[in-house]
């Protein structure tokens, strides 16, 4: 609910349990307060404009004071601020102080569409949507802050409109998508990492001066995720407040905090400036991509929570989202790029004697690709691998009652590819500048929609020929050399947005030809694991690290914003891969439970024994996987010796606790695991006992001994009666 005093320049954005405050003082809008819900009665000291400028004499109020120390709702770079501005606009004349002043606002029951962009959608929610014209006469720019509030959720969906009514193209060098203002200690979360080592948490002070995180390699990034937290020093899983900004866009992004000399915080999010800079004509608009911000004051557990329902709700817009996901096998672990159509059909056949549902070519099924170094753009079948065809492929899977999914990384040219011999021009370079190579492969320059409608026409003809229900598209390099020849000179820097736009664009053409279509994205690994990518697939490949341990860790890092049955999660061989680590079969399926579930690995290589462990896991996932789809999840503990995290459907009375002790020590005292979320007067029972819900929270449930390193337990509770 959306409250405005004209009396007071207060607007309330009331969510079900915070409110954001949003104040307008001396024509100019800031943001006093966000936070758990309160009631205002007095109200002229929210923004204090008393600051003494530096000598206690001067008269409070005056100008650079006010503006470097006012809590701005959008800041804007120019007239005294200097902190990090939200906006910075070059005009004609050079200059690019811009003075955004309040002028008016408006309130709307649906939410504005941002074009070309992924964007939280409304279904089946009451939302309120205010918009605040914040207008520079000298630039003649108007800037729409846009809040979009959910009458399910706590989160609010931020974005920018940029409207250029001057006479004259403005330059946009920044135009940052959200502003949170806060006081008092804070430490800042961030998840961090590298390719197989994704997501990684990182918590640490915010001190005075800008703590920045981002990304400009093109695409949201392994080593920063577009997603920030700050939180209070005490905020644990349980208790304690956690602000929250994820973006909902997988290009070039930063976030920063920027502690102030009055102790206030200043948290930022939108498109990296460094590579970023936008002509707007005269008339024309430029729409920043959304920023989701979250508020919970019960700990990090419920700011996932808010996060997880919000994406699924609000974000993932397949139909698959809250349907079973068909148990795949996938293969890449299996084969690498080393497989004919015999060796395919054999796994499939073995895939369905299994009881999986479908079979997933990764790399290698196209062009001459035998390794890395060739084929990319080459979207037609490698005949010396399938003979036969893509068509014939397709139905001999059909005829098995088994579905087929294919790879592609539509982003990408090889030098060695017919692709790059008929358009050498196609991959995206600068002229007389040699191309820094990655992967043994060069990136295609979307920008240029005769690119964009060939990527989308070679992949089409494919799905449709060989009736492909899943693809998996991936993304390996990243972006150097950025420059497009379609730009002029002075627009280059608008090429990392034009990109992700591209992206998108194709993206959307599949989904609207093939509406059954279900998309797995993934970036070598979880190099581009974002509310961006959500948009148009219901999954994302969560790390090439497959590893049940490291696994663990990486989905639990994850999972501070991303709900678990979006990670894209599978069993894959031991010893790992990537590792080298052993761990225990049913470890590694309890794991990928905990995401979308599938294979990767030879399924011909295993043993009787193995097999009939296959059809328990299958079995465990047909049982348990709603919980993961629909249930809440709890981060229950993480320690150098286990990880342990708990599912609670929405009516709490089934519990599924996974327990994965990495690290075995002698002589343990017997685990007493809190659980969390339950019905506190109900009865639960476990292992043919019977214990009360306060109990298990409060002492907790008994854990089986586990023998060994990297073995795990499941849990799963019912509640006998429901209150
Ligand atoms: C990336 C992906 C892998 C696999 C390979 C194929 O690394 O993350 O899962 O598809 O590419 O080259």
């Amino acid at each position: 609910m959306i409250r405005i005093d004209e009396k007071t320049g207060i607007f309330a954005l009331y969510t079900k349990h915070t409110v954001m405050i949003l104040q307008v003082v001396d024509g100019f809008v800031g943001m006093p307060y966000y936070g758990e819900k309160i009631r205002l009665a007095e109200t002229d000291y929210l923004c204090r404009t008393d600051i003494r400028p530096f000598t206690p004499e001067q008269l409070p109020g005056e100008a650079v004071s006010f503006h470097s120390a006012f809590p701005h709702a959008y800041p804007f770079y120019g007239c005294g601020n200097f902190r990090e501005p939200a906006f910075r606009a070059e005009q004609q004349d050079g200059s690019d102080t811009c003075c955004l002043k309040y002028i008016g606002c408006s309130m709307y029951k649906q939410k504005p569409k941002i074009p070309q962009l992924p964007q939280s959608f409304t279904k089946n929610c009451n939302t309120e949507t205010l918009i605040l014209y914040l207008h520079d006469e000298q630039a003649g720019v108007l800037a729409e802050v846009i809040y979009t509030l959910f009458q399910d959720s706590d989160i609010i969906a931020q974005s920018v409109r940029i409207q250029n009514q001057g006479e004259y193209p403005v330059m946009l060098r920044r135009v940052l998508s959200s502003c949170l203002c806060l006081e008092g200690e804070l430490e800042l979360i961030t998840l961090n990492g590298t390719w197989a080592r994704e997501r990684y948490m990182q918590r640490e002070p915010v001190g005075y001066g800008v703590k920045s995180i981002g990304s400009i390699n093109g695409a949201s990034s392994h080593t920063h995720n577009p997603f920030i937290a700050a939180v209070r020093p005490e905020t644990t899983e349980t208790q304690g407040e956690a602000w929250g900004m994820a973006f909902v866009y997988s290009g070039n992004f930063y976030a920063c905090a920027e502690k102030d000399f009055q102790d206030k915080t200043q948290i930022m999010m939108g498109i990296h400036p460094d590579t970023f800079c936008w002509e707007l004509e005269s008339g024309k608009s430029f729409y920043t991509p959304e920023v989701l911000l979250n508020y919970s004051c019960r700990g990090l557990g419920r700011f996932s929570r808010n996060y997880h329902d919000f994406i699924r709700n609000h974000i993932i817009r397949s139909k698959y989202q809250y349907q079973e996901r068909p148990v795949l096998v996938n293969s890449w672990e299996a084969f690498y790029f080393d497989f004919d159509s015999e060796k395919l059909l054999h796994l499939a056949d073995t895939a369905l004697a299994c009881g999986l549902d479908m079979l997933v070519i990764d790399d290698g099924w196209f062009g001459h690709r035998d390794s890395d170094d060739s084929s990319l753009g080459d979207w037609f079948v490698n005949e010396k691998k399938i003979p036969q065809g893509m068509e014939w492929l397709g139905e001999q899977i059909q005829e098995r009652n088994l579905k087929l999914g294919l790879w592609f990384e539509p982003e990408m040219i090889s030098p060695d590819s017919e692709l790059f011999q008929a358009h050498p021009d196609w991959a995206v370079q600068i002229p007389d500048r040699s191309i820094t190579m990655s992967r043994n492969q060069y990136v295609l320059d979307l920008t240029r929609p005769e690119i964009r409608s060939y990527i989308f026409r070679s992949m089409a003809d494919v799905i449709h020929e060989a009736d492909i229900s899943y693809i998996k598209w991936d993304m390996n390099r990243q972006i150097t050399e950025a420059y497009t020849p379609s730009l002029p000179a002075h627009r280059q820097k608008e090429f990392f947005h034009r990109y992700i736009l591209a992206v998108y664009e194709i993206q959307e053409r599949l989904l609207k030809t093939f509406p059954d279509l279900m998309i797995e994205n993934c970036a070598g690994g979880g190099g581009r694991f974002d509310c961006g990518m959500l948009y148009y697939s219901p999954q994302i490949w969560c790390s090439d690290n497959t590893d049940a341990c490291d696994r663990a860790e990486i989905q639990l890092g994850t999972s501070l914003c991303y709900p678990p049955s979006c990670m894209g999660a599978h069993i894959s061989a031991c010893p790992n891969h990537i590792i080298g680590r052993k761990t225990d079969f049913m470890t590694r399926a309890h794991v990928a439970l905990a995401g979308t579930f599938g294979y990767e690995l030879d399924l011909m290589r295993m043993r009787q024994s193995e097999i009939q462990q296959i059809q328990t896991q299958i079995e465990l996932y047909h049982e348990y996987s709603h919980l993961t789809r629909e249930g809440s999840f709890y981060r229950l503990l993480q320690n150098a010796c286990h990880i342990a995290w708990e599912f609670a459907s929405p009516n709490r009375t089934e519990i599924l606790v996974t327990v994965i002790q990495i690290r075995n020590k002698a002589n343990q005292p017997r685990m007493h695991l809190k659980l969390q979320g339950l019905l506190p007067d109900s009865f639960y029972i476990f292992d043919g006992k019977v214990y009360t819900g306060s109990q298990l929270m409060r002492i907790g449930i008994p854990v089986p001994l586990m023998w060994g390193d990297g073995v795990s337990s499941l849990l799963y509770l019912t509640a006998e009666n429901k209150e």
